[in-house]
């Protein structure tokens, strides 16, 4: 193992590295951890979906414009102006100040604003856009097919844009070179990373109309190979063999065959290897990999993430009486190589505040999850321990068919600091003012007889603008004292939160060197006063003393406003209607839904569940488009009742908009809510044929030719905009 230490050896020797990391980290790693839930928790229980927009691979923003393919060749632009021998550039996002295509011309086209508008959903102080970058290569190869890209954590966002020097296709062969080597790519690994990013995507006419002269393809893209929405090595094989229909290799702009100039560079020795699809795949995980560890000098990456097999979620100390204090929290449990059918128990064993052995927290199950190699099943608690002894740290004990599995955490437990935490049955956020901001107010709990007092930070992130990186502003302000219990000193502090920020702020309280950080605003709106037993404060805080149901924060829960998480359930007696909608990034245009007579406003992806059915569920789509037309359907089964209102464009695109009617009824007459994704979906108007993902079905085909088998039913307007399932 101990030759796997340097990172020549790492790159050098892939499996090794990966032995390596079999070590898990150590909980919590802030970065590693925020990056590792993006990575593995695609659907299911505290699903984050990054690669919502990916699967399937075949999800283009308008037919023949990948958006694989686009997260992919972001990255590369990213990384490109490396200089290794100064240490400046690389995978920085400063792609993101670069996207004024007049002074960066090889940055032309939506692909980067739309890959980095995307990111920036998921943007804040411990997923930095570079490293979502970085993610976006993993999960656009995994998502089309290809294979793992190992992904470490901790790049650093520039705050400018950086040099020019992504390579021109009219480049000549010298001047690659020279540019792969700034890159720190020699002449074999420049020929496999090309290689290895043309299997997704094309050329456009658009951007590139010499190579692919307008309307000589169908969708005004010249695709790498045939099987453009596949992570493969046809770009290599179809080269070989000579059938290639590359633009880059057999375009009639003779000047710009870069691949060709790529590929044939060592007399095809490079591509020939990799026209084994194995080797592809090894080759491809590997130089990728390098590609995203390209960073600026100085960057410290994490080890690359790989699923922890415990990990916990939300813990929470609250003070509830004078002697007690409520610990509540989650546990996620990989089900990988453990099956959760052979588990028959999940218990936490814990330790009071001197180390000593102090009690057994049983769990319930929450939900299931997965990512796209792992899944995992979330087990909660909540239960009373004593104020005075308190948690220090805990072990996992899984009871299993074979036994019993102690989780330490690399021998040191999970650690719980009982010094600091926000009281957050007694915090709120408030309603909606006048002014557009809504009050939050946190109280901590302080120990008693900590040393200083305690401040309270919010870090408000500054959405991306065009051509500028999502930023966060932290501002950290002094609590006031307000009364105390025996052994815990309440402070209270308030911020008011700008309504649009709400969603993506975080807040730490912190004393001295202890800190309760990263939480989000997903606070009740009303709370009890603060009661205490002790002197020394003022008495009891005010809290606000009305609350409402604001669209801001209700557009995920169910209908009676209860904030707790939706949990997703198959019960088959209980009716579960997800709607998801694409993101503003990709689906311009409100969403709204209506139930039981309160309004939610959706403007990003959303997972409705709603779990009290029979109900109705409503929902309009608005597209700025000139002309339109309505359609409005409702349509009863015993069970439930689903109506839309669509507003598309009209008839006259050129792909017809498929309408609603057809979803609703397709979802009506299926008896069955397990087999989602098992339809098949069609096009007759040779434009495109879809596969059907397991989880949603995408179609870009005309209206006659739509044929759903199961319940997957998809619309869309022009261009793909959302897809209706049930599960
Ligand atoms: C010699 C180096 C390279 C040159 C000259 C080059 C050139 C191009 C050109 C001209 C396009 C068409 C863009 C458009 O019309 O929208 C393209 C697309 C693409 N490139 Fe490269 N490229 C190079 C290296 C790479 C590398 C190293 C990667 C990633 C590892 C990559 C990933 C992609 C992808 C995924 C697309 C398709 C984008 C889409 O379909 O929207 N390229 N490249
Ligand atoms: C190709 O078509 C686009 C519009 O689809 C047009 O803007 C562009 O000028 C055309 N280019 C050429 C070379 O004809
Ligand atoms: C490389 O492969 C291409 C495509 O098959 C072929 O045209 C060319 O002659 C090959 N070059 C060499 C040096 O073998
Ligand atoms: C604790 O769990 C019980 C059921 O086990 C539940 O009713 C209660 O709402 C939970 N409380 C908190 C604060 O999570
Ligand atoms: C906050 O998040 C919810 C659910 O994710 C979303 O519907 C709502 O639009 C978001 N609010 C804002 C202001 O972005
Ligand atoms: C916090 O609020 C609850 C009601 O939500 C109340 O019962 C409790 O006394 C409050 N906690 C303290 C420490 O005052
Ligand atoms: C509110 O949710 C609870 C479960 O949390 C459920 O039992 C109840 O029926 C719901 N009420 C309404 C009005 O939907
Ligand atoms: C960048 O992308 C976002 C999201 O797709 C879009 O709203 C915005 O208008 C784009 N900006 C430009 C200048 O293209």
């Amino acid at each position: 193992m101990l030759m796997c230490m340097t990172k020549l050896s790492f790159l050098a020797l892939g499996l090794c590295f990966i032995d390596t990391a079999a070590s898990v980290a150590t909980w919590p790693s802030p970065t590693y951890d925020e990056l590792e839930d993006l990575m593995m928790l695609n659907d299911g229980y505290n699903a984050r979906d990054f690669p919502f927009p990916l699967v399937p691979c075949t999800f283009a923003r308008a037919p023949g414009f990948s958006i694989a393919g686009g997260f992919l060749r972001t990255a590369f632009h990213d990384m490109a102006p490396a200089d290794i021998h100064t240490g400046i550039g690389g995978l920085d996002a400063s792609v993101g100040f670069e996207l004024d295509s007049t002074v960066y011309i090889e940055n032309a086209g939506v692909a980067f604003n739309n890959s980095l508008t995307y990111y920036s959903k998921f943007f804040n102080g411990r997923a930095s856009m570079s490293d979502l970058i970085g993610l976006g290569v993993y999960a656009s190869v995994r998502a089309c097919g290809g294979p793992v890209v190992p992904l470490r954590a901790g790049r650093i966002d520039a705050t400018q844009a950086g040099a020019v020097g992504v390579p021109d296709p009219k480049d000549n062969r010298q001047k690659m070179v020279a540019q792969f080597a700034r890159m720190g790519f020699n002449q074999q690994e420049m020929i496999q990373v090309v290689a290895c990013g043309h299997t997704l995507g094309g050329v456009h006419s658009a951007q590139h109309p010499t190579v692919v002269p307008n309307g000589t393809t169908p969708l005004g893209t010249g695709d790498f190979d045939t099987t453009d929405s596949t992570y493969d090595n046809k770009v290599i094989t179809q080269y070989l063999d000579g059938s290639t229909k590359n633009p880059l290799c057999i375009g009639p702009d003779v000047d710009s065959r870069s691949d060709l100039r790529v590929f044939s560079m060592d007399g095809n020795k490079t591509v020939s290897v990799m026209a084994d699809s194995a080797s592809y795949s090894t080759t491809c995980s590997r130089i990728l990999q390098k590609m995203i560890e390209t960073v600026p000098a100085g960057v410290q990456l994490t080890d690359s993430i790989t699923p922890y097999d415990v990990k916990p979620y939300n813990l929470q100390l609250n003070v509830i009486e004078d002697e007690s204090l409520l610990f509540s929290g989650e546990i996620r449990f990989r089900t990988h190589a453990v099956p959760k059918s052979t588990i028959s128990s999940i218990q936490l064993h814990y330790l009071d505040r001197n180390g000593a052995s102090a009690g057994t927290i049983d769990t319930i199950v929450l939900g299931d999850a997965s990512g796209f190699d792992d899944t995992f099943t979330f087990f909660g608690f909540n239960t009373t321990i004593s104020a005075k002894t308190s948690i220090s740290s805990f072990v996992v004990i899984a009871t299993l068919a074979s036994g019993t599995v102690t989780y330490d955490n690399n021998g040191e437990g999970f650690p719980v600091q009982d010094t600091i935490f926000a009281q957050t049955l007694n915090s709120t956020l408030g309603p909606l003012e006048d002014t557009g901001t809504q009050k939050a107010t946190i109280i901590a709990a302080v120990r008693s007889g900590t040393g200083g007092e305690p401040d309270m930070s919010i870090s408000l992130i500054n959405p991306m603008t065009y051509n500028h990186l999502p930023t966060i502003s932290k501002s950290t302000s002094p609590m006031t004292k307000v009364c105390q219990s025996k052994y815990y000193t309440f402070y209270s502090g308030g911020y008011d939160v700008p309504v649009a920020a709400v969603n993506g702020t975080k807040y730490d309280v912190s004393v001295g060197s202890f800190s309760d950080s990263f939480k989000n605003l997903d606070l009740p709106g009303i709370a009890g006063a603060l009661t205490c037993s002790g002197s020394g404060g003022s008495g009891a805080a005010t809290t606000s003393a009305t609350w409402s149901i604001s669209t801001t924060s209700s557009s995920s829960t169910p209908a009676n406003g209860s904030s707790a998480k939706t949990t997703t359930t198959q019960d088959s007696n209980i009716w579960t209607t997800t709607v998801v909608t694409a993101f503003t990034t990709y689906c311009p245009g409100a969403t709204t839904f209506s139930q039981n007579g309160k309004t939610y406003i959706a403007t990003e992806a959303t997972t409705l569940t709603i779990v009290d059915c029979p109900c109705t569920v409503s929902w309009t789509r608005s597209v700025s488009e000139s002309s339109s037309s309505t359609t409005s359907i409702s349509t009863t089964t015993t069970a439930w009742v689903l109506s839309a209102t669509t507003t598309t464009s009209s008839a006259t695109s050129d792909l017809l908009v498929r309408p609603v009617s057809d979803a609703v009824t397709s979802a009506t007459s299926s008896s069955s809510t397990t087999n989602a994704g098992l339809g098949s979906l069609s096009a007759s108007e040779g434009v495109t044929s879809s596969p059907v993902s397991p989880a949603i079905a995408t179609f870009t085909g005309g209206a006659s030719s739509f044929a759903s088998g199961g319940n997957v039913i998809a619309w869309l307007g022009s261009t793909f905009v959302a897809a209706v399932y049930l599960l």
